[in-house]
């Protein structure tokens, strides 16, 4: 049996995001292979590949990374909200996907989805390579591990400014604006 080396509990330096970063993505939230929350237990919102090349990273590296996201919800009364993300932009080894995909595991518990809202997306830093895994649980667990190493490295100063950076709030009328009244 091979034990895998405890993993770093943060990401990125201690000084803030080094170029690229931080990388700038958004697109509305699409209908992945809904696996993410019903085999997983980690719900994704997935926004089109082509959110990439509008953010000007259609070059961006398959991996993990950690970062913030903004979503144009119809309930916000107010600003746009800002919530820690962890990000996979690849090909999901494990599923043999045939499509690459941006999936983003909103760290949130919402209680309903948000499909066709406009996602904003701060990517502050890379965490891992996107790895095969020999079961589900070890997948789920690595994601557990990225979770609360986004979190821990979202804590620091160089990371935390970034909440109020403007292009989290600037949403054109990109937005669903439907009526629905429920707080998500
Ligand atoms: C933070 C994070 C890390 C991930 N890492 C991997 C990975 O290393 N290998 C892999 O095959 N899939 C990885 N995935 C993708 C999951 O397999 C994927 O979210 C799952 O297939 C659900 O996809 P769906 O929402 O399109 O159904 C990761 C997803 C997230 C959110």
């Amino acid at each position: 049996m091979t034990v895998r080396a405890p993993r770093p509990t943060v990401a990125g330096p201690e000084f803030g995001p080094e170029s690229p970063f931080p990388l700038r993505l958004s697109g509305p939230v699409i209908k992945g292979f809904g696996r993410g929350s019903k085999e997983l237990q980690i719900p994704t919102a997935n926004i089109p590949i082509s959110g990439l090349s509008v953010g000007g990273c259609s070059e961006i590296e398959s991996g993990v990374y950690f970062g913030l996201a903004s979503l144009n919800l119809p309930a916000t009364d107010t600003r746009p909200k800002v919530f820690p993300m962890v990000m996979s932009i690849g090909w999901n080894p494990f599923y043999r996907n045939a499509v690459r995909s941006v999936e983003v595991h909103i760290i949130h518990d919402f209680a309903e989805d948000f499909y066709g809202v406009e996602m904003r997306l701060l990517v502050l830093g890379w965490i891992r390579p996107e790895l095969d895994y020999v079961s589900k649980d070890a997948l789920i667990e690595d994601i557990k591990t990225d979770i609360r190493v986004g979190l821990e490295s979202l804590k620091r100063e160089t990371y935390k400014k970034f909440e109020s950076d403007p292009y989290l709030f600037e949403f054109g009328d990109a937005g669903v604006k439907e009526e629905n009244g429920e707080k998500l």
